[in-house]
């Protein structure tokens, strides 16, 4: 496990990045921090490396990765054409919170990494650790986020420690990350691209950029198939069973008594404005509802604090659906398995 100070100067010729860039290089499995959450890195061209990611994270082997670098030019190696919107949006976006989907060119990414599909997911990560190592390592990295798979992804280097140490060679701790919600997923090999996962960057900022983008119906409806294959599992989720509570403080705190009734232990995900209103076991609060952004970068570690708590159930307020609400309340939908109890 090694610290770095992501604010020194040429991060590229520290010791510990070197060293990180030398077990990606050599196929071993490296955790590192990006702007959205911690990635668990590998050789993307490596069958082995990606098959040490899968077995880390337990990771259901037909969940593609993103493929990370660090430099634009990388992308012509692996990916068969490049739409001009998709220029446009590297230059407005990367780096940065989204990952954009092309037709794969066959033969140099490890199938492995991409299974079942002829497409391939790329993304510039906005983190100065995150672009020393992929510079230094100089291959194409597959990461997905380095929590063992269906627990909420990792903002801090201790969630992964908490759930991968002794599973990965090495964890570069680059402190906290910023955004704490994953990477948007955009698919533009579509005439009109298609959001396939909400995240850090929102639909309207991709709108004003070029134009009208579609979102995956399987987002809004639980029935529908879902086209990118992570949408289908179970994720983000803490151990006691997650309801979302779509009603007052007063709805949601009478459910709460009704559970102590029971002789439940009872938990609470709030944000700071409310987090004094609640009489329950385990009061969390993530962020100000007034600023969404501090809501996503604080919704992880809150949801991993009720495994640190005797919770048997817990009640979290919802959120509304503009900006990266749209990506919190995607992954507290996931986290509480679709359960909304309406007032
Ligand atoms: O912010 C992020 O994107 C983080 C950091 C580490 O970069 N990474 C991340 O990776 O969230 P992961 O593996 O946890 O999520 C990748 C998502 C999954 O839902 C996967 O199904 C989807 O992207 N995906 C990857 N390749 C795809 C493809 N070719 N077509 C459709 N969906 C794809
Ligand atoms: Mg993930």
């Amino acid at each position: 496990r090694w610290s770095v100070d992501k604010y020194v100067d040429d991060l590229g010729s520290y010791p510990h990045i070197s060293q990180a860039a030398d077990f990606l290089i050599n196929n071993e499995v490296v955790a590192f921090p990006t702007e959205t959450v911690y990635g668990l890195g590998g050789n993307a061209e490596s069958d082995d490396a990606v098959a040490r990611i899968f077995a880390a994270k337990g990771r259901p082997s037909d969940n593609p990765l993103i493929i990370h670098i660090a430099e634009e030019q990388q992308l012509s190696s692996f990916v068969e054409e490049i739409p001009e919107m998709a220029t446009r949006l590297m230059k407005a976006f990367w780096p940065g919170p989204l990952t954009l989907i092309f037709k794969k060119k066959e033969g140099k990414i490890s199938e492995k990494a991409t299974p079942g599909v002829s497409t391939v997911a790329v993304r510039m990560p906005d983190h100065p650790v995150a672009l020393a190592l992929l510079k230094k390592a100089g291959i194409p990295i597959a990461a997905p986020s380095a929590n063992r798979s269906g627990r909420p992804s990792p903002t801090t280097a201790d969630h992964v420690w908490d759930d991968l140490n002794g599973d990965i060679a090495g964890l570069v701790d680059g402190g906290p990350t910023g955004v704490g919600v994953e990477s948007t997923v955009l698919d533009c090999t579509e005439p009109v691209p298609v959001i396939l996962r909400p995240g850090g960057v929102t639909k309207e900022q991709i709108e004003a950029v070029i134009g009208e983008v579609r979102v995956d119906p399987a987002l809004a409806d639980v029935d529908h198939a879902p086209k990118s294959p992570g949408m289908k599992y179970r994720h983000y989720a803490p151990d006691a069973p997650l309801h979302l509570v779509d009603g007052s403080k007063e709805f949601l705190q009478m459910l709460v008594d009704e559970k102590k009734a029971e002789g439940l232990s009872v938990g609470v995900l709030t944000t700071e404005e409310n987090q004094d209103f609640y009489q329950a076991d385990f009061v969390v609060a993530c962020g100000k509802r007034v600023n969404l952004n501090t809501v996503a970068s604080s919704l992880y570690d809150a949801l991993r604090k009720f495994n640190h708590t005797k919770a048997d159930v817990i009640f979290s307020e919802m959120f509304p659906l503009e900006g990266v609400g749209h990506a919190v309340m995607n992954r507290l939908m996931k986290a509480a398995g679709h359960r909304v109890i309406n007032s």
